[in-house]
């Protein structure tokens, strides 16, 4: 088949790679696409990601049998609805599925309404219901803005006066104030297509910057998969008790989700509750998850656009553990520093390591960097820790002037196991 990927991250070129290697792919078109991506795609085209029209039309000019969307903006700005209106098939849910990912009040009232575990909420406009909320919790308590904030929008408060600085500083717009959980977390990617779902893969993202979980929030510095701390029992708990929920809750109220579901976790003494909802793969757990996928990729998200994923087999990962480092610009999660020069790509990648790239541009023959994340390290190995070496061994190799990486992915489940 024919497919057209959007996107142009660290993700997308995981995506491009594993799609490229799919017996059912025979072209694949990536738009806009990066340097990384062009190794795999059999053309680039240019297009703005947001503008639903454009893609519509490359997806026909293509012939595009599958349109697979990354990246959450376009999907929340009803790209798969476009598309569906075209005829065409699309991974990646409808605005209105979206909101699951775009709206956290949506997501919490859902929950609420279909019993799908998750912290106790208080969702408001009104700064005296949001103080009352404050009392009902006590602390700790979590502040969350209602809407698209990139994983910003989320105070983890210790004391009432952290807490009330939070509810004033987000002003007069919607929030959700929530009970605080504790216990471990882990990620979730399950394929849904309507009704049906299949557990993907489970994850860990490290979304501090600096070592040990540190400092300000970023996109994630690294990743690894799977993540043990969802283990078998607890993954298929999760899957009944919070997706399959889900996806009924979704199609019973008229707006079926289709692709994949990323369900953050928090594994608590009651069993695993839902934190958050994205309508994505993560980045960079997608460059941790691809090279663990053993099956005709395309064939699976041709058939979950399709709504045909009863008809599959259930997903079959490599027994293997992988990790993705993720080399930033310095200045990232601020400004990063763009054009710095990159090599030893290919010595990295010698013994069977791949660079993923995101944010990278190509001058003349020269790889420079032009944005925060620029490039995520990935490998495989029989366990994490032999995972982690493979990884930084790789990365040793990279030469990067301006690049800083975290030295430390993993080492929270590193550290329970010695
Ligand atoms: P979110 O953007 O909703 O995923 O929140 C970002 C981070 O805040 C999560 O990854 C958790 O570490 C933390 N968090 C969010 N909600 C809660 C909660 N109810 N209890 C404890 N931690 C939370
Ligand atoms: N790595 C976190 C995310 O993609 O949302």
């Amino acid at each position: 088949m024919n497919i057209l990927l959007i996107g142009s991250g660290g993700r997308e070129d995981a995506l491009c790679w594993r799609l490229s290697q799919s017996p059912s792919c025979e072209r694949l078109v990536a738009a806009p696409g990066n340097p990384g991506m062009a190794r795999w795609a059999h053309a680039l085209r240019q297009v703005d990601a947001n503008d639903n029209d454009a893609i519509v039309a490359l997806a026909k000019d293509i012939e595009a049998d599958l349109v697979v969307i990354g990246p959450e903006a376009p999907l929340c700005n009803g790209v798969a609805d476009a598309l569906d209106e075209a005829g065409i098939a699309c991974f990646g849910p409808s605005a209105k599925a979206a909101q699951l990912e775009g709206s956290k009040g949506f997501t919490k009232d859902l929950c609420a309404r279909h019993d799908i575990p998750t912290a106790a909420y208080v969702r408001t406009e009104k700064a005296d219901e949001a103080l009352a909320a404050l009392d009902k919790f006590g602390c700790p308590v979590v502040i969350k803005a209602d809407g698209l904030a990139a994983g910003k929008g989320v105070t983890v408060a210790t004391s009432r006066d952290e807490a009330e600085a939070a509810i004033e500083a987000a002003g007069e717009g919607p929030l959700v104030i929530e009970e605080f959980l504790s216990g471990e977390e882990a990620s979730l990617f399950a394929l849904v297509d309507g009704r049906s779902t299949r557990f993907l893969a489970s994850a860990q993202d490290h979304k501090q910057v600096g070592e040990g979980d540190t400092g300000p929030n970023t996109g994630g510095m690294g990743a690894y998969s799977p993540a043990p701390v969802l283990d078998d029992d607890l993954a298929r708990r999760a899957m009944e008790e919070v997706v399959q929920r889900t996806a009924d809750a979704m199609a019973d109220e008229g707006m079926p989700f289709r692709g994949i579901l990323y369900a953050g976790l928090m594994l608590t003494e009651d069993g695993p509750k839902l934190i958050e909802y994205n309508v994505r793969f993560g980045d960079p757990e997608c460059e941790a998850i691809m090279p663990r996928i053993a099956d005709d990729f395309a064939a699976m998200l041709h058939a979950v656009a399709t709504g045909d994923l009863a008809d599959m087999p259930d997903p079959t990962l490599e027994d293997a553990h992988t990790m993705t480092v993720i080399i930033a610009a310095e200045g990232y999660p601020g400004t990063p520093k763009k054009g710095g020069k990159i090599t030893g790509l290919e010595d990295a990648e010698a013994d069977g390591a791949i660079v993923f790239q995101a944010g990278t541009v190509l001058d003349g023959e020269t790889l420079r960097a032009s944005g925060g994340r620029v490039l995520a390290v990935t490998a495989a190995g029989e366990d994490l820790q032999q995972a982690r070496d493979a990884t930084y061994a790789a990365l040793d190799k990279i030469d990067f002037a301006d690049g800083f990486h975290r030295s430390d992915i993993g080492w929270r489940e590193l550290q329970r196991r010695s």
